[in-house]
């Protein structure tokens, strides 16, 4: 309220009629403006009193929300109000446990759509005591579907990337196979012009092997290729990933302490995300055997060791698969998630490439860090769903 009203008010028995005309429009044209401000904003907005009685709304609420016919008339708790008993059980624990700045995404299912949206509660302050809430109503649908679109951009991208690494690895094994053709055709070439005798067998095979060899090659790429494409089947199911984890390190302590690396595990063991086993399996055993060839070619191999480490964080549970290998220059760094590319003699280069994919499926992320000579850290971060996305996704 401007100082104008405020001073004002103090002094109303003092006020001439012109003076308190001029206070009530100056009152009524604050009013307008908030109102006005209230009524454009997208999010729907309701403030409640201390026993959550609706005090004023906005018309966005109406938009976002299920509400009962005339709620309006009626003088009831605000979750008896709305038509949706996830969000009126979440409203109803709020209010009991007498807690504030809370916020859950819930989706509204209605004949022909899903309609994703966040309810935050706020504190209303007055005076320097709690006097209600406010409940702020946000959509997230557009963002979500964002998030999908996104999500199919980057596999076209990554199909992109997978067909140039293909022409660029056949390239090699075709030039050689056409260069030893040439080379064989000119030599039938010359023995029908000249003696008539072909060039001695053991020439003739050198050829014909590198052909072969090459001819392997290229199959192998297709191979690769394929299985580089195959759609992932996923199943995703909430469970627990850390007991997963746990058995798959386990399954490599042997091996590790056989070559002197030690593998220290610290799991959190109370995470609950949606994930395929299976496939979270392949993904532990591709960073945990990196990370053992990263050890195995240090410089010195004192104190070798891999470390795995889970924990939650802000609402997503992170993993982090660490080594004090041999490391990455910033440049590998850059492109170890791309197919085929490896540094190895014997690699494939597809191993972190199918990971990515994995975790892309997860709805997750994965980055690294590395020093060379010093080190490795692959962080791997899953969402934790919320109760009303667990529903959503058992229900697929
Ligand atoms: N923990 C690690 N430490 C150092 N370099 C790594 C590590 N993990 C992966 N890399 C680098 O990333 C490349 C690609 O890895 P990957 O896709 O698993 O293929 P591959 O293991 O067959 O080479 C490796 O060749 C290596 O250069
Ligand atoms: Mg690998």
């Amino acid at each position: 309220m401007s100082d104008f009203v405020g001073k004002a008010s103090e002094k109303l028995k003092k006020l001439s009629d012109e003076q308190v005309e001029r206070l009530i429009a100056t009152i009524q044209e604050e009013n307008d403006i908030f109102d006005s401000i209230l009524e454009s904003l997208s999010s729907g907005i309701i403030v409640v009193d201390r026993n959550w009685k609706i005090i004023k709304s906005n018309k966005s609420v109406k938009h976002l929300v299920p509400l009962f016919s005339n709620y309006r008339e009626k003088k009831d708790v605000l979750w008896n109000l709305i038509d949706n008993e996830e969000i009126g059980t979440f409203l109803k624990n709020t209010a009991a446990s007498n807690v504030f700045n809370v916020s859950q995404e819930f989706s509204i299912v209605t004949e022909n759509s899903v309609t994703f949206i966040v309810v935050s509660i706020l504190p209303l302050v007055k005076n320097s005591e709690i006097a209600g809430s406010i409940i702020s109503i946000t959509d997230m649908t557009a963002k979500r579907q964002q998030e999908i679109l996104l999500h199919r951009m980057e596999s076209l991208q990554s199909l992109t990337n997978l067909a140039a690494s293909v022409a660029h690895e056949i390239k090699n094994p075709l030039g050689a196979i056409s260069i030893h053709i040439q080379l064989l055709q000119k030599a039938v070439k010359k023995c029908r012009q000249g003696d008539g005798n072909l060039p001695d067998e053991k020439f003739m095979e050198n050829y014909l092997d590198v052909v072969n060899e090459e001819i392997d090659n290229l199959n192998r790429i297709v191979m690769d290729f394929l299985f580089a494409v195959r759609p992932v089947k996923v199943q995703l199911i909430l469970s627990n990933p850390d007991e997963v984890i746990g058995k798959t390190v386990e399954f490599f302590r042997p091996e590790l302490e056989e070559h002197c690396i030690s593998l220290n595990v610290e799991l959190c063991n109370d995470a609950r995300i949606l994930v395929d086993e299976k496939l979270l399996r392949e993904v532990i055993v591709n960073l945990v055997q990196n990370a053992k060839s990263a050890v195995e070619s240090r410089i010195d191999d004192d104190g070798a060791k891999v470390m795995v480490k889970s924990f939650i964080k802000n609402d997503r549970y992170i993993l982090t698969v660490a080594d004090n290998g041999c490391g990455m220059e910033r440049d590998t760094c850059e492109h170890v998630f791309e197919p085929y590319y490896t540094t190895k003699s014997n690699g494939t280069g597809l191993g972190l490439t199918t990971v990515y994919k994995i975790i892309k499926e997860f709805r997750g992320d994965i980055s690294v860090t590395s020093e060379k000579n010093r080190g490795t850290v692959f962080t791997v971060s899953i969402p934790v769903p919320q109760k009303s996305t667990m529903l959503l996704e058992g229900g697929k």
